[in-house]
């Protein structure tokens, strides 16, 4: 990376970090979305567009699972960076965008089954699967997971493939990738609609 590339990229990384810690001030927010629009920035080893989405989780009555859940659009794949906290301790979890963004409902049903546009089973990331299905979740001791996934096929230009608009849910239980069509991940604990940021 050339020296005059690195403050900038410097600059928005600490930025989304920023975003990413307090997801609840809306200043950090105003000033993430104030990145150069159309500008490029080399980040995990893609390309990065100015363009993102955010879904903020939260619990379902019974559980404190919260957090946040940011979709950065890169060169032929979507970045799904989540933040979660309040998760069972070392558990593996469950984790998909689903099909409705409504998150009204106690018990999550709302927000409706997995996004699937182009009808395919569930499934793992290396086999047919929901452009919904994502890798799991994976907390830690303290039950907290941020973990960030490269994902193909969803994105969040505008089309049917579009996760904004829709939500994002954390389960219960892990997700077995082969159960039809929820993968048997359990009680949904939090819940969040994807907006465009
Ligand atoms: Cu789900
Ligand atoms: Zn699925």
């Amino acid at each position: 990376m050339s020296h005059a590339h690195f403050l900038p990229t410097l600059a928005v990384a600490t930025l989304l970090l920023t975003a990413c810690a307090a997801p609840d001030t809306s200043n950090d927010h105003g000033q993430a979305r104030a990145a150069p629009a159309g500008s490029k920035h080399s980040m995990g080893g893609g390309m990065m567009h100015g363009r993102m989405a955010v879904a903020s989780l939260t619990p379902t009555p019974g559980n404190n699972v919260r957090g946040l859940v940011m979709f950065h659009q890169m060169d032929g794949a979507m970045m799904v960076h989540a933040r979660v906290s309040g998760l069972k301790p070392n558990a593996e979890l469950g984790f998909h965008v689903h099909e409705v963004g409504n998150c009204a409902s106690p018990d999550g049903s709302s927000a409706g089954g997995h996004f699937n546009p182009d009808g395919k089973p569930h499934g793992p990331q290396n086999a047919a699967h929901h452009a919904g299905d994502l890798p799991a979740l994976k907390a830690d001791a303290l039950g907290v997971a941020d973990q960030k996934f490269m994902v193909t096929g969803p994105t969040i230009a505008d089309g049917p493939l579009s996760v904004v608009g829709r939500s994002v849910i954390v389960h219960a239980q892990a997700d077995d990738y082969t159960t039809q069509p929820t993968g048997n991940a359990g009680a949904r604990l939090a819940c969040g609609v994807i907006a465009s940021h």
